[in-house]
């Protein structure tokens, strides 16, 4: 077995919530950094559930995961992101039955900027920032714009969720693995006004043709839509999936991904219409340690407009917490 060389710490909020209970294992295990890191984990909670992940931290010990660091603890934001190297902001409330993500703006959004805040203040330098807890994209602009200090790319939200269902449906209808398709993204916000983008995917290198009925009227809704198809059927918010798409997202910002694309929320530099500043998927690769807009695409007048339909929704969501933008 090698010597781990390197050393990371990972901010992980809500750590006693539902969500975190599949994130940590997976983190701890090296899933994201890999087998030469030893990785610190700091849990921040609220206090009332600061006890609940003392017991969570019990479980990670009891797991001897052979490249485990320190696990600490916390209620403080100033101790839990002291020296991050990445963080994942899922401590917020889940949405219920009936429930818009955009109705969680009120209940979630002043978690955002304290925690932007505390990460300006006490992060290492080359923080990375996932943004789970919904409105994703929105709460990652909250911090974003708390954090003046830290560069903007810094602060990205979760929509590899909605990336790895479009993959998923599509590789179902084609009767085909995901690994088999590529250039699928997924535009906008992470909400159903987003826009699940088949222009350009292959399957093997060629192009998909679909029938447009099928991904008008099928495809693009039950993507948009598969959130609230989740609570419906299993009663509570999908928790081990967003893990999973929370780890392909973080590890792919740190290693890349070869040139593939994958859909990230990241700030917009004003590309494709969507308005410079506003945290939104895009199609990216990631290369460098940096998360980068795929440039020059072609787009269709429909295109536009669903792009369009879900960005205006984004500017309502940044208009409603003008008072949190720092
Ligand atoms: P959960 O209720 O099981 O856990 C949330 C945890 O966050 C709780 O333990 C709570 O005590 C904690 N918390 C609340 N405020 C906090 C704060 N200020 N600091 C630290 N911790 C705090 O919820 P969950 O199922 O883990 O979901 C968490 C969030 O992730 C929800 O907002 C959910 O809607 C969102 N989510 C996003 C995606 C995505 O794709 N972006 C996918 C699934 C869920
Ligand atoms: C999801 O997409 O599963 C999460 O954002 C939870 C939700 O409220 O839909």
């Amino acid at each position: 077995m090698t010597t781990p060389q390197n050393r990371a710490t990972v901010t992980v909020t809500g750590a006693a919530g539902n969500i975190a209970y599949s994130l940590l294992w997976q983190i701890a295990g090296g899933a994201v950094y890999g087998p030469d890191t030893i990785v610190d984990l700091n849990l921040l909670e609220i206090p009332a559930a600061v006890g609940a992940a003392e017991g969570v931290a019990m479980e990670l010990s009891d797991s001897a995961f052979p490249n485990m660091g320190k696990i600490t603890v916390t209620d403080d934001p100033a101790v839990a992101f002291d020296g991050a190297n990445s963080a994942l902001l899922v401590g917020a409330r889940p949405r219920s039955k009936g429930m818009e993500r955009a109705d969680l703006l009120q209940a979630n959004g002043g978690i955002f900027g304290p925690q932007g805040r505390a990460i300006n203040d006490h992060a290492a330098e080359d923080i990375r920032v996932l943004v789970v807890g919904n409105p994703a994209n929105t709460n990652a602009l909250i911090a974003q714009r708390n954090a003046p200090d830290v560069p903007s790319e810094r602060f990205t939200g979760m929509m590899r969720l909605d990336h790895n269902r479009a993959l998923s449906q599509l590789a179902q209808k084609l009767e085909v693995r995901t690994r088999d398709l590529s250039k699928v993204v997924v535009w906008g916000n992470h909400s159903a006004t987003q826009f699940p983008d088949l222009t350009w995917a292959e399957v093997n290198g060629e192009p998909v043709r679909v029938a447009a009925e099928w991904y008008y009227e099928e495809y693009i809704p039950r993507v948009a839509k598969r959130g609230a198809e989740i609570i419906e059927v299993r009663g509570k918010s999908s928790a081990a999936s967003a893990a999973s798409a929370a780890v392909d997202h973080l590890r792919d910002w740190i290693h890349g991904t070869d040139g593939e694309w994958a859909t990230a929320a990241i700030v917009s530099d004003g590309s494709y219409g969507i308005d410079e500043g506003l945290i939104a998927g895009f199609p990216t690769v990631a290369e460098g340690g940096t998360w980068k807009i795929v440039p020059g695409l072609e787009l269709s007048e429909e295109q536009k407009a669903r792009i369009e339909a879900s960005v205006a929704e984004l500017r309502e969501e940044r208009d409603a917490v003008a008072d949190l933008l720092g």
